[in-house]
């Protein structure tokens, strides 16, 4: 008897075990897939974090801030226990509220120093790194599905007009970014190794993920 006697069923055959592969696949590339854009939204943020760092060494902020400017900055959550309850849907959408807020406070201090000409050029470099930033997670939330928060219009402190004031206003926002940086930093690499030490894909895929936020608990 012949089985795979004519070229159509060995032809339905070499399909079938096409698809077959596909399915055998599709979920390790997917995982891999997560791991290298949440390595990319790592470095982004660790650049950042370089960045802020370098800035703030700078000779003009030796002195301590006396007094707070900016009211509406994200206040950053870093309790341990935090870390150990991360889920990937609430927690990208968190952080992605917070650095646009971060965006248009660091927008405004720029445009302020470019008015007064007293432009940074590394202030510009940050804003446009910021912007990167924001593209990709932008772009993983979309693909997991995770929803953007509104993010409230920050009330901006008034125009500095002195210059020890900009100095201070200045050494705030980084200060407070920094925080964010190394929060975020710590945040990503967490959902990383979370997604490294896994078999299973931890993040579901557009669209067929169960409803509701994927949980990831500790080991
Ligand atoms: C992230 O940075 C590391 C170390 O610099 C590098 O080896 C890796 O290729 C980078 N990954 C991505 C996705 O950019
Ligand atoms: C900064 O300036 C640009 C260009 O003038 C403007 O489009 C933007 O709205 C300003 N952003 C803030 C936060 O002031």
């Amino acid at each position: 008897m012949k089985l795979l006697g004519d070229s159509s069923s060995s032809l339905l055959l070499s399909l079938l075990l096409a698809q077959l592969h596909l399915l055998a696949s599709a979920f390790p590339v997917h995982h891999r897939r997560n791991q290298i854009d949440f390595d990319k939204l790592s470095n982004q943020t660790k650049l950042l974090l370089t960045l802020t760092r370098n800035l703030l060494k700078d000779r003009v902020f030796s002195t301590e801030i006396n007094h707070h400017r900016f009211k509406s900055l994200p206040a950053i959550s870093s309790r341990a226990s935090d870390f150990a309850t991360l889920e990937v849907k609430p927690t990208l959408s968190q952080l992605h509220a917070n650095l646009k807020s971060f965006q248009h406070h660091f927008e405004w201090l720029n445009n302020i120093t470019h008015k007064q000409q007293h432009s940074i050029p590394k202030l510009t470099d940050m804003v446009s790194h910021i912007g990167g930033l924001v593209n990709s997670l932008q772009r993983q939330m979309n693909h997991i599905g995770a929803p953007r928060l509104p993010v409230p219009s920050p009330s901006l402190p008034p125009i500095p007009a002195f210059h020890w004031e900009m100095v201070q206003t200045s050494q705030e926002l980084l200060e407070q970014f920094s925080l964010f940086c190394d929060w975020a930093a710590r945040v990503l690499g967490r959902t990383r190794s979370l997604l490294t030490s896994r078999e299973a894909p931890v993040v579901g895929s557009t669209g067929t993920s169960p409803s509701g936020p994927i949980r990831i608990v500790g080991k």
